[in-house]
C-alpha cells in the first residue's frame, strides 16, 4: 500500500520524522515563511498535508487564517485537540486529490517533503492543479522538499543511530533513472522492531519548477532555504514558490 493511504505508517513512524530538533525548528520556519512570502495578517492560507498542524498552529498565532488539510485521521484529530483557538486553524481530513475549492486562498504551503508521496506523477499533477485552483489570482504556493541535487550531495546508503532507547536503521536506494527514492526504515524500541519499505518521487529544482509552470503558475522562484538564499551547493532545502 502507498504510504499516503497507510494511516499506521504515519502513526508508527512519527517518532522518526518529528524528533525534538524538527519540532523546535517549526517556529523559526514560520517566521521565515511569513517574511519570504510577505504574508499579511488576515490572509487566507492553505497548509497542504498539514500533519498534526505544527505549521498551521504557529501561522494562526500570527493572525493568519489557516486551513490545514491532511489525509491521516489521527493527525487531524490531534491538530484539532491541540489548537488553542477553535476557529483558527480550520482542519479538513481529506485526500489532497479531492480538494475542490476555488479562488479562496492567498497562500498555500506544502512543508517537509510532502510533495512526491502520491501514487503516481499524474496524481501529483492533479494535486498541484487542485491547489492552483484553490488560490486567488496572484496567490502563492510554496513547496519545501529535499531537492534531487541535495539528495545526491548528501546521499548515504546506510544510516544508523541511537536516540535514547530507540535504535534506528535507514537504508536508501535511487531507482528508475533518478526519479524514485526507495527508503527502508527500521527502528527498534520496547522489544519491538518496526519496519517499512516505500518509494517516493524525487525532483530536481528545474523539474519541479517546470511542473509548477506546466500547471499555469505565472512565475516560479527557486530558493535554497526559507530565508530566500540561493539554491546551490550550500542549500538546506529546495524551496519552489509558484505565483498564480
Ligand atoms: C512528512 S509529513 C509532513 C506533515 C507536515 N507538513 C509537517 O511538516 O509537519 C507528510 C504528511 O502528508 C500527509 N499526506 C500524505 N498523503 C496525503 C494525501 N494524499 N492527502 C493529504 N495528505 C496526505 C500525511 O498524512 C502526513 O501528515
Amino acid at each position: 500500500m502507498n504510504i499516503c493511504y497507510d494511516e499506521s505508517f504515519w502513526e508508527e513512524f512519527e517518532i522518526l520524522m518529528f524528533d525534538r530538533n524538527r519540532m523546535s525548528e517549526t517556529e523559526t520556519d514560520v517566521i521565515n515563511i511569513i517574511k519570504l512570502l510577505n504574508i499579511k495578517k488576515d490572509s487566507e492560507l492553505l497548509d497542504v498535508c498539514c500533519g498534526f498542524g505544527r505549521y498551521s498552529n504557529f501561522l494562526a498565532e500570527n493572525k493568519i487564517n489557516v486551513t490545514g488539510i491532511d489525509i491521516t485521521k489521527s493527525y487531524i484529530d490531534r491538530a484539532i485537540k491541540e489548537r488553542t483557538n477553535s476557529n483558527n486553524p480550520n482542519f479538513i481530513q481529506d485526500d489532497i486529490l479531492k480538494l475542490d475549492i476555488r479562488n479562496k486562498y492567498d497562500f498555500a504551503i506544502n512543508m517537509f517533503t510532502s510533495f512526491g508521496l502520491l501514487e503516481s506523477e499524474d496524481d501529483e499533477i492533479t494535486a498541484l492543479n487542485n491547489v492552483y485552483n484553490s488560490l486567488k489570482s496572484g496567490g502563492k504556493y510554496l513547496i519545501d522538499i529535499q531537492g534531487k541535487e541535495l539528495l545526491c550531495r548528501d546521499f548515504e546508503k546506510y544510516i544508523w543511530f541511537e536516540s535514547g532507547d530507540t535504535k534506528v536503521f535507514l537504508e536508501y536506494e535511487i531507482l528508475e533513472s533518478f526519479t524514485l527514492l526507495k527508503s527502508r526504515w527500521l527502528y527498534y524500541k520496547d522489544n519491538t522492531m518496526h519496519e517499512r519499505t516505500f518509494n517516493t518521487r524525487i525532483y530536481s529544482a528545474l523539474e519541479l519548477a517546470a511542473m509548477v509552470y506546466g500547471i499555469g503558475f505565472k512565475t516560479v522562484e527557486i530558493y535554497g532555504d526559507l530565508e530566500g538564499n540561493e539554491y546551490n551547493m550550500n542549500a538546506k532545502r529546495l524551496i519552489v514558490v509558484g505565483t498564480k
